[in-house]
């Protein structure tokens, strides 16, 4: 029994690694904040509440660079709250697909050149083997 909780104690800090990102994608070089100034109130308070939630495995700058469809950031948002432990429950979830889609149509939409494509979860696979 003692051995078992010696081990369950050595490998908890690699549950931990296990959970966080660690492969930089190529949006993640990208800034790491926007100014919401002119969005508006409800999407400001969108924006404090995706900020905080979804850096905790990745820096912000990876979603804030990403260009996705609606459907898209939707699957995705859904997929990063069913992480083990996000911290994002049901309703956040929601406020924070308003705040991306938002962003989406108001920002990057307009300037489609300065963000990156979302890559495949091949893609993804491939880097992580890296
Ligand atoms: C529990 C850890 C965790 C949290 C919390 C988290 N992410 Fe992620 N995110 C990851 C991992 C790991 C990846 C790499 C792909 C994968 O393994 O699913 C990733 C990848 C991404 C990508 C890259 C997509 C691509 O294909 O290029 C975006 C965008 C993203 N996350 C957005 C978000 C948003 C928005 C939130 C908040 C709702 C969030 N993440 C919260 C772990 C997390």
């Amino acid at each position: 029994m003692k051995r078992l909780i010696q081990t369950m104690i050595l490998l908890a800090p690699l549950a931990l690694v296990a959970q966080t990102s660690n492969v930089v994608l190529p949006q993640d070089k990208g800034p790491d904040k926007i100014d919401v100034s002119a969005y508006p109130a409800a999407q400001q308070a969108n924006y404090k509440l995706f900020a905080g939630k979804c850096s905790k495995c990745h820096t912000i700058a990876r979603p804030l660079n990403t260009m996705m469809t609606k459907a898209e950031w939707e699957r995705y948002v859904k997929r990063m709250m069913h992480k083990p432990n996000s911290g994002i429950s049901d309703t956040q979830g929601k406020q924070i697909f308003e705040f991306v889609v938002y962003d989406q149509t108001e920002r990057k939409d307009k300037n489609p050149k300065a963000f990156f494509k979302a890559l495949s979860d091949e893609e993804i696979d491939k880097l992580k083997k890296q």
